[in-house]
C-alpha cells in the first residue's frame, strides 16, 4: 500500500511524467486508435473506446483516492464514464430480470428515473427504502435483492446513511452495495474502507469541480468486478472523451483544498440559516441537531458543501429567493467553485413528483461555492428579503 497521503495521491497517482517528452502534466491523448507493430502487437492501447492514456491516468488517480487500484498498490481500480448516470447504467448491466435494486427514499431524481422508468422496463425490480433506520434496512433485504444503492448524504435532503450498517445487512443476503459518493467525495468519506463493493460518482460535480465538464466514475476494490465492468463498458460504449477525462484529472488535483473551503462556507451558511426567522427548516449534517449528525461525524471527516432549507413563506418565497441572489446562480448541478441555488421539486427532482421520493415543494437547495463566505451570507440575507 502507498504511504502517500490523499493530497499527494491527488497530484501524483497515475501521473508520472510522460516517458517520451518529459511533460509534467498528463497529455490529452486526442486519438481514437493506436498504430500496431503487427496484428495484436501494441503498447497496451488498441482503440479509445477500450482505453485511452488520459482516461487511464484519471482512473488510477480516482481509484487511489478511494483506496483502490495500482496507484496505492491495492486490488481493483476505476472506470471513468461519460456521465454519472452512465456509471449507474453500467451497474444496471450487472443485473438480470427478476433481480431487485434497493434505493433510498431520498435520492437524485435522475437515478430514480433510470431505475424506476428504464431498468424496470428490462425486468429489474426496485424498492425505495428508508436506509437511515435498522427497520428500513431490514425490510428492504428480500431474497431477490442483488444491489443496494446508497446515496449519502442524499440529494437533496442531506440524509445520512450508515454505510457499515447497510453493508452488514446486504452482504448477509449476498447483495452488492454501491455508494453514490458524489456529495461527500473521497476527501470526506471512503465507502470501500467501510465495506462497500462499489463507489459511484457524478464527476460532473466536486471531482471536476469547475462546472465545465460532465463525467462519471465507478471504483471497486474487487478485481473480478472491475474486469466485468471493463468488459461491459467496452461492450456498451459509455466512455468520456480524452478532454473530459483531462478536466476531471486536473480538477481532482485540488479536491482537498476545495473541499476544505466548501465545508467551511457551507457550515457557516447552515448556521446563519438555522437561526434566521425567515427560514423554517435547514438540512445540513454538520448541524448538531441534524438527525444525521452522529453518523456523519463517525463516517465522514467533514460535512460537505450542500445545504437545503425551506423558507417560511413557502413556494412563493422559495421561487423569489432563488431569482434574487446575485452570487448564487439559479442553476441545476452542484459541486463547482461557484455557488448555485435551485428548487429541486421543479428542477433536478421533477421526476420524483408523486413518488415515495417526492421532496417538499418549497425546498431550496444550495451548492455552496468557494467564494468569500461573508459575500455569500450577504447575498442570501438580501435574497431572503
Ligand atoms: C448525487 C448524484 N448522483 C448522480 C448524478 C448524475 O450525474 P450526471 O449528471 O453526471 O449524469 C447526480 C446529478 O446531479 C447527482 O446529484
Amino acid at each position: 500500500m502507498s504511504e502517500d497521503q490523499f493530497e499527494t495521491l491527488a497530484i501524483h497517482a497515475g501521473q508520472e511524467p510522460d516517458p517520451t517528452t518529459g511533460a509534467a502534466v498528463v497529455p490529452i491523448y486526442a486519438t481514437s486508435t493506436y498504430v500496431q507493430e503487427a496484428p495484436g502487437v501494441h503498447k497496451g492501447y488498441e482503440y479509445s473506446r477500450t482505453d485511452n492514456p488520459t482516461r487511464t491516468a484519471l482512473q488510477t488517480q480516482i481509484a487511489a483516492l478511494e483506496g483502490a487500484g495500482p496507484g496505492v498498490g491495492a486490488a481493483g481500480g476505476a472506470i471513468a464514464t461519460s456521465s454519472g448516470l452512465a456509471a449507474t447504467a453500467l451497474l444496471g448491466y450487472l443485473l438480470k430480470p427478476g433481480d431487485r435494486i434497493v434505493l433510498p427514499d431520498d435520492a437524485y431524481g435522475g437515478t430514480f428515473r433510470l431505475i424506476a422508468r428504464v431498468l424496470s422496463e428490462h425486468g429489474i425490480e426496485w424498492t425505495a427504502a428508508d436506509l437511515t433506520t435498522d427497520d428500513g434496512i431490514a425490510a428492504a433485504m428480500t431474497p431477490d435483492t442483488k444491489l443496494v444503492w446508497v446515496e449519502t448524504p442524499t440529494n437533496p435532503l442531506l440524509r445520512v446513511v450508515d454505510i457499515d450498517r447497510v453493508v452488514q445487512a446486504a452482504h448477509g443476503i449476498g447483495a452488492l452495495v454501491a455508494v453514490d459518493n458524489t456529495f461527500a467525495t473521497p476527501y470526506l468519506q471512503r465507502p470501500l474502507e467501510l465495506g462497500a463493493d462499489l463507489v459511484v460518482h457524478s464527476a460532473t460535480k466536486y471531482l471536476g469541480g469547475h462546472s465545465d465538464t460532465v463525467g462519471g466514475v465507478i471504483v471497486t476494490g474487487d478485481d473480478d468486478l472491475l474486469e466485468r465492468l471493463r468488459f461491459l463498458q467496452n461492450a456498451a460504449g459509455p466512455v468520456p472523451g480524452p478532454f473530459d477525462a483531462y478536466l476531471v484529472l486536473r480538477g481532482l488535483k485540488t479536491l482537498g483544498v476545495r473541499m476544505d473551503r466548501h465545508c467551511a462556507n457551507a457550515s457557516a451558511i447552515a448556521s446563519f440559516l438555522d437561526t434566521d426567522p425567515r427560514v423554517d427548516s435547514v438540512w445540513y449534517p454538520g448541524l448538531i441537531g441534524d438527525p444525521g449528525h452522529a453518523v456523519a461525524s463517525r463516517q465522514m471527516s467533514g460535512f460537505g458543501g450542500m445545504v437545503s432549507f425551506t423558507p417560511t413563506g413557502g413556494l412563493e418565497a422559495a421561487n423569489r429567493i432563488v431569482t434574487k441572489t446575485r452570487l448564487f446562480f439559479l442553476a441545476e448541478s452542484l459541486g463547482g467553485v461557484e455557488s448555485l441555488i435551485e428548487v429541486p421539486a421543479s428542477m433536478t427532482h421533477l421526476s420524483v413528483e408523486g413518488t415515495d421520493l417526492e421532496v417538499p415543494e418549497s425546498l431550496v437547495r444550495v451548492s455552496v461555492g468557494i467564494e468569500h463566505v461573508d459575500d455569500l451570507i450577504s447575498d442570501l440575507d438580501r435574497a431572503l428579503g
